[in-house]
């Protein structure tokens, strides 16, 4: 039985084929479309969403499959102190696969080590996110062709970001990827990920504050919220919210073939007057995280198509 709690809980070989997959999802969903009858998947979120629980449960009902869970901590016995480990016994009765969103880094790793079907991590803390992860990159494969030979622009809240922490994380395993780390000092990527991770593996990186000056040179830009929930206080919040906004005149100064992704919720940081710019993708990166979480339901699940 496998889990997922990381990106690189998938080789790279693994990843390809599961993009792969959902490259074909996308072309003939017919063929999926009772992949999964009788198989439920329980969603766990002890912490708010819209996409991720909600793109999992359509991901299961476009296979055929059924769904069961609950959205907020309060709504589930952990508002009572049930820990995440007797849950997920619990939830082993209930449903086939299980996806979990904790606001502890480290909760669906634990889960998992308790359950008998397989956890999937949606989000923990400000750690990571693989499924994120996998749509993030089936959006840049789906529409630039490659993973390899990419300069990406990571803007916004390093610090906190798990999308931001999952994705490096992925993408320093394809060859001649370089990234500018776009960020205020006080919200740059954690030491952690720039030396164990960067540095370690001889990743070209350089970090600047300024997003016109990173622009012009960059395949993908991939902006982020601010993650209000985990500062300390308020004040460091707002002085830091409104940091970057990536208008019309900003895409000026970026190339012709960049593309604009964002993990959403957008709050600021890109100005809806880019929506219409045929560079701006993150609502067919939307798309793209049903596609992938359906393979991902069924490579876990262990179905054949
Ligand atoms: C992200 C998350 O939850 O980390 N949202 C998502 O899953 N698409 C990004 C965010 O909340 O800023």
């Amino acid at each position: 039985m496998r889990h997922l709690m990381s990106p690189l809980d998938l080789s790279v070989q693994e990843t390809d084929k599961l993009l792969n997959l959902a490259n074909d999802i996308e072309k003939n969903p017919e063929k999926y479309a009772h992949a999964c009858a009788g198989k439920k998947l329980a969603t766990c979120f002890y912490e708010p969403s819209t996409r991720t629980r909600l793109s999992f449960e359509a991901a299961m009902l476009n296979l055929g499959g059924s769904v069961l869970g609950f959205s907020s901590a309060d709504s589930s016995s952990a508002a009572k102190g049930e820990s995440v480990s007797d849950t997920i016994r619990v939830i082993s009765c209930y449903a086939d696969i299980c996806a979990m969103r904790h606001p502890k880094e480290g909760a669906p790793l634990v889960a998992s080590e308790k359950s008998a079907i397989p956890v999937i991590n949606a989000g923990d803390g400000g750690h990571q996110h693989p499924t994120q992860t996998l749509t993030d990159l089936l959006t840049i494969h789906s529409l630039k062709g490659h993973l390899d030979n990419l300069t990406i622009g990571l803007c916004g809240d390093l610090k906190f970001g798990r999308t931001v922490h999952s994705l490096i994380h992925a993408l320093i395993r394809y060859p001649n990827v370089k990234f500018v780390l776009i960020s205020p000092e006080e919200l740059r990527v954690p030491s952690y990920i720039r030396e164990d991770v960067l540095a370690q593996n001889n990743v070209p990186f350089k970090e600047v504050v300024r997003l016109e000056d990173a622009l012009p040179e960059l395949d993908i830009l991939y902006m982020t919220r601010v993650q209000k929930e985990r500062f300390f206080n308020e004040e460091d919040y707002i002085r830091m919210k409104d940091f970057y906004i990536l208008d019309k005149a900003k895409m000026e100064l970026a190339p012709k073939d960049m593309l604009v992704l964002h993990p959403l919720p957008r709050v600021n940081e890109i100005s809806t007057e880019v929506d219409d710019d045929p560079r701006a993708v993150y609502f067919k990166q939307v798309q793209y995280g049903v596609y992938v979480r359906m393979a991902l339901i069924l490579t876990l699940l262990g179905m054949e198509v």
